[in-house]
């Protein structure tokens, strides 16, 4: 049985500082030796960006992978294992074509890398100082077009438009169900807008001490018991998590 699934995001949560993330998988490697703790990363990366990841920084191996922003999930070992179910859920209502036609209309939209346009996902920069003005427009225009999809903000650049039923949050809740792990048994950790979906179940929440203004004011609003701000950043954060759970004690 599995005494807890760790599902974290990787840019600026996992990732950020070397050190912290040496020390946290030195600590995760032996409690593995004595528990059962699953691994998964969650990240806004395209599969692509996520192999360049893995070969800068010292990453252990994952037992899934969601990539993408919650729009494709790989189970271990990643290569040869992408799992079709979930596209298939994914892909239900989502007409990519339409979506880049809505989006092509807004000359503030700056289009991401051709890594980051992935079958179900399309993605754009924007800049904060007119973000809060563009963003309902767009969203008003993609839903005359009868477009159900979701538009997600992060860290004051980076703007995904996903289908209805993406995102980490419902990824997540997936591989939680596939594997039989109850909510209380996982925790999520996240910095930034695409991770706010991660946190609306019961599962055990960090905030990293250096998450962004929209995940800070999303935990502002819904404080339980069940979610905790670290005060300590990226994976220094992470291990203070853990240990306020009692998932591990150092
Ligand atoms: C990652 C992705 C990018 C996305 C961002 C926020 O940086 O590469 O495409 O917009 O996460 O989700
Ligand atoms: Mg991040």
């Amino acid at each position: 049985m599995t005494d807890f699934l760790l599902v974290t995001d990787l840019d600026q949560t996992l990732i950020g500082d070397d050190r912290a993330l040496i020390t946290l998988n030195e600590i995760l490697e032996e409690n593995r030796q004595q528990k059962e703790i699953k691994l998964v990363y969650s990240t806004g990366r395209s599969l692509e960006l996520y192999g360049q990841l893995n070969q800068e920084k010292h990453l252990l191996s994952p037992d899934a992978l969601i990539t993408s922003v919650g729009t494709e999930i790989y189970f271990h070992p990643i290569k040869d294992n992408f799992d079709l179910q979930w596209a298939n859920n994914v892909s239900e209502n989502w007409d990519q074509e339409a979506v880049f036609s809505v989006a092509s209309h807004f000359a503030d939209l700056v289009l991401q890398p051709l890594s980051e346009q992935t079958p179900f996902k399309v993605s754009y920069y924007l800049s904060e100082k007119i973000a809060q003005e563009v963003i309902p427009r767009l969203k008003a225009d993609l839903a005359r077009e009868k477009l159900e999809t979701q538009v997600i903000y992060s860290a004051s650049y980076a703007l995904d438009i996903l289908p209805k039923k993406g995102g980490k949050g419902s990824a997540l809740q997936y591989l939680r169900k596939q594997w039989k792990i109850a909510a209380n048994k996982t925790v999520v950790c996240g910095d930034s807008g695409n991770d706010i979906t991660l946190f609306k179940g019961e599962e055990r929440g960090i905030i990293v001490g250096n998450a962004k203004s929209e995940l800070l004011q999303w935990y502002d609003q819904h404080k339980t018991p069940f979610r905790y701000l670290a005060k300590q950043h990226c994976a220094r954060g992470i291990l203070e998590g853990l240990n306020y759970f009692g998932f591990i004690t150092t």
